[in-house]
């Protein structure tokens, strides 16, 4: 039996696209290890958003390319593949430098990994970084066992080049994927088992589609997946504050299966810096926009990005932010110190905020937020939710779950995988909520 080991960075569509590869390679007969040594096929799918994820890329490949090294035999013949954002990055360098590798494969041609191994195996290298607009970019065997939840690729690349970012020139301009072939892939999905879809894209807001004569947005792909028989969860992520518009907004309310939680990245509550980080919005529209949302449907649960130590940041632009957090009222929120991207912009901006005081200003935001969590959770304490259950919780002898709103809640029970468990909440922690299952006689 032929064997792939895959090893996966960076953000959900780097997970998707690792499944993808892994379905692809299913196809033509290999099965997936934990071990890279037993592997024929060993890739590193990897991120370059930060530097930190950069550096774990080189020295994962240089461990795989390594193990190679003066070993004759099947050692020999593994096919190592560097694919994603440091892939697309880098390009053809990473030959030069890692003897040993074979594929170079940016993200928008993985979908090739069946024909680029093959072509490794006579050719010995091979390099495929040339962006693809192909709708074929998105091609996704659909088959085996799938868990509850799945994602599903809806748009690709980004056109709004914040200044600290890199990922419009790793994964392109935006593309969106025809409606139609995403309804066939989530009925596939729903054939195999899926309850809950998560629609991927960098930028999902602006997704459309003119293939079938007229514009289809998110609000009508949505619209057509609510149809879906079988289906009780979709969320879609990521949105970005100047695209989203109150169509999509009303879909939280149009559509029952669409879930009451919206992940809305901020990166600063500092007017300056959002105007140098070139995102579009102002603090002020920014809450106007939670604020509607808000009214249209109370209980929502709101999430957010944030960038510390934005080149020039000071400490009231930073107190700013506080100041916002504690009025966003985040159910979560994901933090990140900032990292400096030769790509990027704000690379060459002066300015540059000390790694202490980064790290002083990051633990702060992060206790801010804390205090929110804990009252918003404390405050579920008592409640019934309904969960989907997705499996045991890494504890044993507990179950795990999602709300609707997408908190986590661990319980005891034993109820099957995929279906809708009550749960009364009697305990919460950081990062998670605790009950108990209750049968309908209860
Ligand atoms: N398209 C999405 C996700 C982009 S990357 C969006 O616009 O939200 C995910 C997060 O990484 C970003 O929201 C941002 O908070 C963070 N990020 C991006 N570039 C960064 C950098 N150079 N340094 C630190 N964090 C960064
Ligand atoms: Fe990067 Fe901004 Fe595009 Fe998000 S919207 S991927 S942060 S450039
Ligand atoms: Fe990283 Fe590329 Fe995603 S840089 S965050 S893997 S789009």
């Amino acid at each position: 039996m032929k064997k792939v080991y895959i090893e996966t960075y960076g953000c959900q569509m780097n997970e998707h696209d690792s499944e993808r590869m892994l379905a692809i390679l299913s196809d033509n007969g290999y099965v997936q290890t934990d071990k890279p040594k037993e592997a024929e096929v060993v890739i590193v799918n990897t991120c370059s958003v930060r530097a930190k994820a950069e550096q774990k890329a080189y020295s994962s490949i240089g461990r795989y390319t390594g193990l190679k090294k003066g070993k004759p035999g099947s050692e020999k013949d593994r096919v190592v593949v560097f694919s994603g954002c440091v892939a697309q990055q880098e390009g053809k360098k990473l030959l030069g430098r890692f003897k040993g590798l074979n594929i170079v494969v940016g993200p928008s041609q993985v979908h090739r990994i069946d024909e680029l191994v093959n072509k490794a195996k006579t050719d010995g290298t091979v390099i495929a970084v040339a962006p693809d607009k192909d709708q074929e970019r998105f091609r996704n065997p659909v088959k085996g066992v799938h868990g509850v939840k799945a994602f599903v690729t809806i748009m690709e690349g980004c056109d709004n080049f914040c200044s600290y970012c890199t990922v419009p020139y790793l994964r392109g301009r935006e593309v969106s994927r025809h409606a139609r072939n995403i309804i066939d892939e989530v009925y596939a999905l729903v054939a195999s088992g899926v309850k809950e879809v998560v629609l991927l894209g960098q930028n999902v807001n602006s997704y459309r589609d003119n293939s079938e004569g007229r514009q289809i947005t998110l609000y009508e792909l949505l619209s057509a997946l609510n149809d879906i028989k079988g289906l009780e969860r979709i969320r879609f992520i990521t949105s970005h504050p100047k695209d989203l518009t109150d169509e999509l907004v009303h879909a939280f309310t149009d559509f029952q299966k669409v879930c009451p939680h919206l992940h809305l990245p901020i990166q600063s509550g500092s007017d300056r810096i959002l105007k140098l980080m070139a995102r579009g919005y102002t603090v002020k529209e920014y809450r106007d926009r939670i604020d509607r949302i808000r009214a249209l449907m109370p209980d929502i649960a709101l999430t957010s990005d944030f960038i510390v130590g934005f080149p020039s940041e000071t400490g009231e632009d930073h107190r700013d932010t506080i100041q916002f957090i504690r009025r966003a009222n985040y159910d979560n929120i994901f933090s990140f110190k900032y990292s400096d991207r030769r790509l990027a912009r704000a690379s060459t901006y002066d300015g540059k905020v000390p790694v202490q005081v980064i790290a002083g200003r990051l633990k702060e935001l992060q206790d801010a937020q804390l205090e929110i969590t804990r009252k918003i959770y404390g405050a579920l304490t008592g409640t019934l939710q309904q969960v989907l259950v997705e499996g045991e919780s890494k504890k044993q002898g507990r179950q795990q779950g999602r709300t609707a709103h997408g908190r986590i809640v661990n319980f005891s029970g034993t109820v099957p995988e995929g279906t809708v468990a009550n749960v009364l909440i009697d305990d919460y922690s950081d990062n998670a909520l605790y009950g108990k299952h209750i049968t309908e006689e209860e």
